[in-house]
This record gives structure tokens, C-alpha cells and sequence, in this order.
């Protein structure tokens, strides 16, 4: 690890109530560090899902090498706990080049990346994560970075000022946002190719959960994994979360051995619904069809009500909502759908 990496880890979730209920949230947090690095694959060949962007990337990296030439910069979206942040230390593996990560908000000055940049290796990949959030101000020394490897350095100020340009390694910037919407127009434009990752579907997952089993030494079978698939809302940082947590209840309960049936009970146990749907998820249901009966609501009104930040219940919560056809926005506000209600057991009775 790095000096700035060290010294600037990436900032926490937007923030979040500490009261509000949260128990799945997709978010990386601290308590999984550490089983994230560990579970996570190394190779695209360990990779499981997202087909189509492994192949691209395979093909990509494979051109990049044999011109001997660096990857062009790579942007990944998509919602959190998909594994942007895992392709991209894999995309730097298989390169066989050094990972250099820092997030939008840790980079607080020009300077910080300017520093970054000048200790960069050649061929390195450098990994913002949530790069819609860099200032915009920072975000203009990466422009010719990103296109010309050169640094643009003014020393003094007033009528004395000089600029300076400093040539940088050549390297390969990979950013990850959960926002594309917000990434700025020239940002986006410098990036030669653009991925977005897409909910996991439940063979892939169960793939995973097997897999991560294994690493853990941990007995299970085929049902007790499909079942923690199924309820992991697509999203392998979810499903090595579950399968932890379950694995942990099968140690008291279950003589260390996952089936269906003690799965089934971890997480009813752990309030995970069927639908993988958590605390967090579920107030906001509760709030959309119950309290206000099927209306539509602000994002800001929502984000109130449950005591979360507008931009985390949009980023972090929402998305798998509406995959699931739980939730609408519409232009009025958010909806619940007649799914939703059925999903709270409530008749679907519009303004009731
Ligand atoms: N662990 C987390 N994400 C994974 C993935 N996509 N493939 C294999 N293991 C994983």
C-alpha cells in the first residue's frame, strides 16, 4: 500500500444515520474489509458474472499487451457491491502492474493529486473510486493527465506566474462511480471505454457464495447456497456477507453445516426477507404504501422520513427498488407499485 493510500482512505458513506436500520446495505463498509479482500478473485478466469464485460476486458488487455502499450482508461458503473473495485485490481493482475486506489472525495487538493500522479510507475493503474464525486477543480489536472500524461503546474501567482509541464508515467486510470448522470461531460469523454455492471442473476450468485464457502471452509450444499443467492438482491458483496452471517448461526446452531433449512432460518433470523429485502429496504416500502398510502414522495421527504441522506437511499437503496418493480420515480416522486403492496401484504388500493 502506498503512503497517500495509507494516509487517505476512502472517505466513508455519505452519511448515514446511525439510528436508521441498515443491516444489508450494499455499501462497503469496515466490518467487511478485510473478508471482501480475502474472498475476492484475482484472475478473470476466478471472475463469475458479467460475461460481457470480462470479454471485452480480456480482449482489451490482451491488445494493450501485445503492443506493449498501456490499457486505455476504463470507467465501471453501476450500483455499489457489484465489483467495480474487484475488476479493477483484477484488470491491474492480469496486466501484471501495481494498483494505486484513492476515492473522488479523499483527494482534497490539487496538490494530493498531483502527488499521486508524479508517483505513479509506469503502466500503473490508478483506481478512483466514486470519481463523480472529485471537485472540479481537481478533476481539470486529470484531464491532461489522462490524455497526454503530462502534468500542468503554475508556480507563483499574479503577473509572475509560470506554468510549468511535467511529464508523467503513462498509466491507466480506472474510475468507478455509482453515478455516470454526475460525472462531468470532458470527464466522461476521456475515458476510451465505459462499462456498466448489471445485477448478478442466481446461478451466478450461488457460483459465488460456493466459491467463497470454500475459501472459508465452510460445508455447504448446493440448496443452502441457492437459497443465500436468492436473497443476496443480486450483489455478490451481499452474498459473502449473508453466507458469513449464516455461517456463524450454523457454528451455534448446526454443527457448522449449511443446508436450505438452516440458511432459511440464519436469515429469518437476521431479518433478511425473501426478496433479500433488509430492514432498510422494507421501511421504505412500509413508508411508501403504508404512511402515505400509495402517493407519490419527494426523494427528499423520503430521505427524511427514514433519517437517511438523499443521495444514499438514491444510490444505494433504490436501484435494486426499481429493478425489482417495487418502486417508480416518477416526476411527482417516488411510487410504490402494486408489487410493493402485495410484498407488505396490503391491498393495492391507489389513494385509498
Ligand atoms: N467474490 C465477490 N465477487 C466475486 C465474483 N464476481 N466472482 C467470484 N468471487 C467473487
Amino acid at each position: 500500500m502506498s503512503h497517500w493510500e495509507a494516509s487517505n482512505p476512502p472517505a466513508p458513506p455519505a452519511a448515514a444515520s446511525e439510528a436508521a436500520p441498515r443491516a444489508l446495505t450494499p455499501e462497503l463498509t469496515e466490518d467487511d474489509l478485510g473478508l471482501d479482500r480475502s474472498l475476492r478473485p484475482r484472475k478473470l478466469a476466478d471472475y463469475i458474472g458479467q460475461t460481457r464485460v470480462k470479454e471485452n476486458l480480456s480482449v482489451l488487455i490482451e491488445a494493450a499487451r501485445q503492443r506493449h502499450d498501456v490499457l486505455d482508461h476504463l470507467l465501471f458503473s453501476g450500483p455499489p457491491g457489484l465489483g467495480k473495485t474487484t475488476l479493477s485490481t483484477v484488470v491491474a493482475n492480469e496486466l501484471g502492474v501495481a494498483i494505486k486506489s484513492t476515492s473522488g472525495p479523499a483527494i482534497e487538493r490539487a496538490g494530493d493529486l498531483a502527488a499521486i500522479l508524479t508517483n505513479l510507475e509506469q503502466g500503473d493503474v490508478l483506481f478512483i473510486d466514486e470519481i463523480h464525486r472529485l471537485n472540479r477543480a481537481i478533476e481539470e489536472v486529470l484531464y491532461p493527465a489522462m490524455e497526454d500524461y503530462v502534468l500542468d503546474i503554475v508556480i507563483g501567482k499574479g503577473p509572475a506566474a509560470q506554468s510549468l509541464r511535467l511529464e508523467i508515467p503513462h498509466f491507466t486510470l480506472i474510475g468507478a462511480t455509482t453515478r455516470t448522470g454526475l460525472l462531468t461531460g470532458p470527464l466522461r469523454d476521456r475515458f476510451g471505454i465505459s462499462f456498466r455492471l448489471d445485477y448478478y442473476n442466481e446461478d451466478e450468485l450461488r457460483d459465488i457464495v460456493v466459491r467463497s464457502a470454500t475459501i472459508l471452509d465452510v460445508q455447504i450444499d448446493e440448496a443452502g447456497a441457492r437459497e443465500i443467492a436468492s436473497r443476496s438482491r443480486g450483489t455478490p458483496r451481499l452474498a459473502n456477507r449473508l453466507l458469513k452471517r449464516v455461517r456463524d448461526f450454523a457454528a451455534v446452531r448446526a454443527n457448522n453445516e449449511i443446508s436450505h433449512q438452516v440458511a432459511s432460518d440464519a436469515l429469518h433470523f437476521f431479518e433478511v426477507d425473501e426478496l433479500g429485502l433488509d430492514s432498510m429496504d422494507n421501511k421504505i416500502l412500509e413508508l411508501l404504501v403504508e404512511t402515505f398510502q400509495g402517493r407519490a414522495v419527494g426523494l427528499s421527504t423520503l430521505a427524511n422520513a427514514l433519517g437517511e441522506d438523499a443521495e444514499t437511499l438514491e444510490d444505494v437503496y433504490e436501484p435494486y427498488l426499481l429493478q425489482q418493480g417495487l418502486l417508480q420515480r416518477t416526476p411527482k416522486g417516488r411510487v410504490a407499485t402494486e408489487r410493493a403492496f402485495r410484498h407488505r401484504g396490503v391491498p393495492y388500493n391507489l389513494f385509498g
